[in-house]
């Protein structure tokens, strides 16, 4: 047996942890051959071959507490849309019959795709087209359908958890309120655990479009109580009942994907305006993606991995 491993989309912390258990496993338990591809699906379509490279037990030695990933990873190229030139013109182009072909050509037997959502469904296409695909389910947004957590998601919780602490006693220090923007696009799961972990006082979360007056209320509420400083936690992909996401730069749905990013700014200044107090924000984003995985993030990492190589 010959196995491909590549990991797709943002990364996560515990990536590696992964990549390690996977060619542990492949050789130490199976005598499996593994390679990795380097650059996610890009690499594989504009380099070919010299995007693979053996993984031995020497590659993942050290690896396990390392954040990103030693293969890289790739979160635009979409195999069966990707934008190519063709006679000079831009046009988008369906390269998964090239991916197919190229594994074959590598004789690597089954691919193991290590991603999120985007990088999954491609897995999906591909096993449909006859390739044999194993997919790892990694996100910090925790957001997969068919899992109770994903890899990432703790350790970005840590993290933003920390920020929180952090912002509170300065917070208290001048009597501010703090907006902490955190990642998550569709789903609130790290502003709403590290929110209820940090304390915060107010926790948006896409799944719930919110009310201006009614956040205004709370923060004056608050005030009137005593209570000098408030934390409102925002999800990137949190949004007004009156209004919409907020991008920071638009995407064309089919070759990028629009990026999300502004909502805290605009809690904090519509905050300031509504209340009066003095507003700051802070927008944690790729900080949450970095980092060495915690012990929850490796443990789980590690089985899916092991388990990845049984399938
Ligand atoms: O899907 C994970 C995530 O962290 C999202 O919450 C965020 O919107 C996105 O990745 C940002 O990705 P990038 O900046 O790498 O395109």
């Amino acid at each position: 047996m010959h196995i491909g491993i590549l990991t797709g989309g943002g990364d996560a912390p515990g990536l590696n942890a992964v990549i390690r258990a996977v060619v542990k496993t492949a050789i130490s338990r199976y005598e499996y051959d593994i390679t990795g591809i380097e650059d996610g699906f890009d690499g594989l379509i504009e380099r070919a071959f010299k995007a693979l490279r053996p993984l031995t037990l020497k590659d993942v030695r050290g690896i396990l507490p390392q954040g990103g990933t030693i293969l890289g990873a790739a979160n635009r190229g979409n195999p069966f849309a990707r934008k190519v030139i063709r006679d000079g013109q831009e046009v988008v182009e369906d390269c998964s019959g090239l991916v197919i072909e190229r594994l074959r050509a590598a004789d690597i037997d089954v691919l193991i795709v290590v991603g999120g959502d985007g990088t999954l469904r491609i897995g999906y296409e591909l096993y449909q087209k006859g390739c044999a695909v194993v997919g790892v389910p990694k996100t910090i947004d925790n957001d997969l359908g068919g899992t109770d957590v994903t890899f990432g998601f703790d350790t970005a919780l840590n993290t933003a958890t920390d920020a929180i602490d952090k912002l509170h006693t300065t917070a208290e220090s001048h009597h501010r309120v703090m907006v902490v923007e955190v990642m998550g696009r569709d789903a609130g799961w790290i502003a709403l655990h590290s929110g209820i972990a940090g304390g915060a006082d107010v926790i948006l979360i896409p799944e719930i479009p919110f009310r201006w007056d009614v956040l205004a209320d709370a923060i004056k509420a608050r005030s009137k109580g005593g209570a000098k400083f408030s934390i409102v936690v925002a999800a990137e992909g949190a949004q007004p009942a009156d209004g919409q996401q907020i991008f920071s730069r638009a995407g064309d749905g089919v070759t990028t994907v629009a990026r999300l990013g502004g909502i805290g700014n605009e809690v904090a200044r519509r905050l300031e305006e509504m209340t009066g107090m003095e507003t700051r924000c802070t927008v944690l984003g790729h900080v949450q993606r970095g980092g060495r995985p915690t012990p929850f993030a490796r443990l789980l990492a590690t089985r899916y991995g092991a388990a990845a190589v049984r399938l």
